[in-house]
């Protein structure tokens, strides 16, 4: 190499890196400004078409302005299900002494995960072992898996083992929406009702 091709080699590189520095800066302001760096919403929850537990068809809509707390489950479930309706039932309670406002803005609902047993009828029997306000909502198997969908909630049939019926196999999260039908919060459904209680009245609106 000669030294005027030295020199030039040097100039070219030095060029290089100039652009370099040029497009990582441009590339670390464009992630700083980006859109993406606001928190987002998850993409829980949406439209449904359900029967309530007088045989009426229902959708989100009759629930405008009240914020849903969500449970999907089953009738026939051994222990999972009631348990997370009791504390559901008990955390309303327990809010409704302390804000009672806020424990009515409240619309416990119930949606089975098992249509083919869950009738209306069904439903309405079980749910008054748990709340006076918790709704149940059942519907035909292509209008539950829809739903399922949109709320991104797991269900699958497994045989009982050594009885004769089935069981349902299903995610067990308890979701708070607000009166727009939009994801706030979900809960386990473990949590005691006074803890749940606790939680609620930290993320209502
Ligand atoms: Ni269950």
């Amino acid at each position: 190499m000669g030294k005027s091709q030295k020199t030039a080699f040097a100039l070219a590189a030095a060029g290089l890196l100039v652009i370099l520095a040029l497009l990582v800066t441009d590339i670390m302001r464009r992630e700083a400004t980006s859109p993406a760096a606001a928190p987002s919403r998850p993409d829980i929850g949406g439209a449904f078409s359900l029967v309530d537990m007088n045989g009426q068809n229902v959708t989100q809509a009759q629930y405008a302005g009240k914020n849903l707390l969500i449970y999907f489950g089953f009738t026939y479930c051994p222990d999972v299900c009631p348990m997370a309706l009791m504390h559901m039932g008990g955390a309303l309670d327990i809010l409704a002494e302390s804000a009672p406002q806020r424990a009515a803005s409240v619309q416990p609902l119930f949606i089975t995960v098992d249509p083919e047993r869950d009738t209306p009828e069904a439903l309405a029997e079980y749910m008054i072992n748990f709340h006076p306000r918790l709704v149940g909502l059942t519907g035909s198997p292509k209008q539950i898996r829809d739903t399922l969908a949109v709320y991104r909630v797991y269900a699958s049939k497994v045989m009982d083992e050594g009885a004769s019926d089935y069981l349902m196999d299903h995610s067990s999260i308890i979701y708070l929406m607000d009166g727009e039908n939009r994801y706030l919060a979900h809960f386990d459904h473990n949590l005691p009702a006074q803890e749940l209680a606790a939680r609620l009245q930290q993320k209502l609106p």
